[in-house]
């Protein structure tokens, strides 16, 4: 028996790195996919890579900023398979810059994708969710969120709404069956991290107790457990995945 057998999910974000992973522990664990991204090729050869490994994945091209883009992929995940039973809202970018250098695009298009984007998610799925009287929503926050980063104003505080927004809406959804979650990563190996100069890394590899960076399946399991029944009592809360860094 997997976790999360016969569940449906949408994993935004889902055509690579940490967003893939969740989707392939997903599917691994019994559940039906939605992989949602920007990326349209590379959506589709994530879910055709999810269905060569024995699972069950459809590719949907959704630009999390654009409200009909989100309630698609919601509704093609009912479609599809039946119910939206979990969200998973991961999808990101980051333009890092000093405030002297960081343009306005900069930051309103980092607090559009993670802060605008997770919130039509929530919207989304929850109108679904409220209807079936249960399902569970992960939204990916970061540790710059908590500790904030330099060069990342625009990133820190988009990752800081995502926790506000979480707990506002598991106190909201609590009631309808409805849990609302969310993780924050800290130094993860994936191509969004691997842009950064070998000394920059290396400096924040070192501020980790654990002693080294996290591989993107290292959230994906937390992200689980969190989608799964094994939470049943868990909403509103942030769990860290940062090898201890950043507590
Ligand atoms: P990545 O850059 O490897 O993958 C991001 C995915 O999101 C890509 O497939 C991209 O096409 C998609 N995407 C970007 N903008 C989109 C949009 N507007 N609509 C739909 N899809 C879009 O990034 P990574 O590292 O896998 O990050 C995933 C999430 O984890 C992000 O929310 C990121 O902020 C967060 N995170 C990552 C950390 C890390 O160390 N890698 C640390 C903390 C948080």
């Amino acid at each position: 028996m997997g976790l999360v057998d016969g569940r449906n999910a949408v994993v935004t974000g889902a055509a690579r790195g940490i967003g893939y992973e969740i989707a392939a522990v997903l599917c691994t664990h019994g559940a039906r996919v939605v992989v949602a991204d920007r990326d349209a090729e590379a959506a589709r050869a994530a879910a055709a890579r999810l269905t060569g490994a024995g699972g069950r994945a459809v590719a949907v091209t959704c630009d999390v900023t654009v409200p009909e883009d989100v309630d698609a992929a919601v509704h093609t995940c009912v479609s599809a398979y039946g119910s939206l039973d979990i969200l998973v809202n991961n999808a990101g970018v980051t333009r890092d810059a000093t405030l002297r250098e960081m343009t306005l695009d900069d930051f309103e298009l980092v607090v559009d994708v993670h802060l605008k984007g997770a919130w039509l998610g929530l919207r989304a799925a929850s109108l679904v969710m409220r209807e079936q009287g249960r399902g569970t929503i992960v939204n990916i926050s970061s540790l710059s969120g908590k500790i904030g980063n330099p060069g990342q104003t625009n990133y820190g505080a988009a990752k800081a709404g995502v926790v506000g927004m979480t707990k506002a809406a598991a106190k909201e959804l609590g009631h309808l069956g409805i849990r609302v979650n969310a993780v924050q990563p800290g130094l993860i190996r994936t191509a969004m991290t691997e842009a950064m100069p070998p000394h920059v890394w290396q400096a924040k590899e070192r501020e980790v107790p654990l002693g080294r960076a996290g591989e993107p399946v290292e959230v994906a399991n937390a992200v689980l457990f969190l989608a799964s029944d094994l939470a049943s009592y868990i909403t509103g809360t942030v769990v860290e995945i940062s090898g201890g860094r950043g507590i």
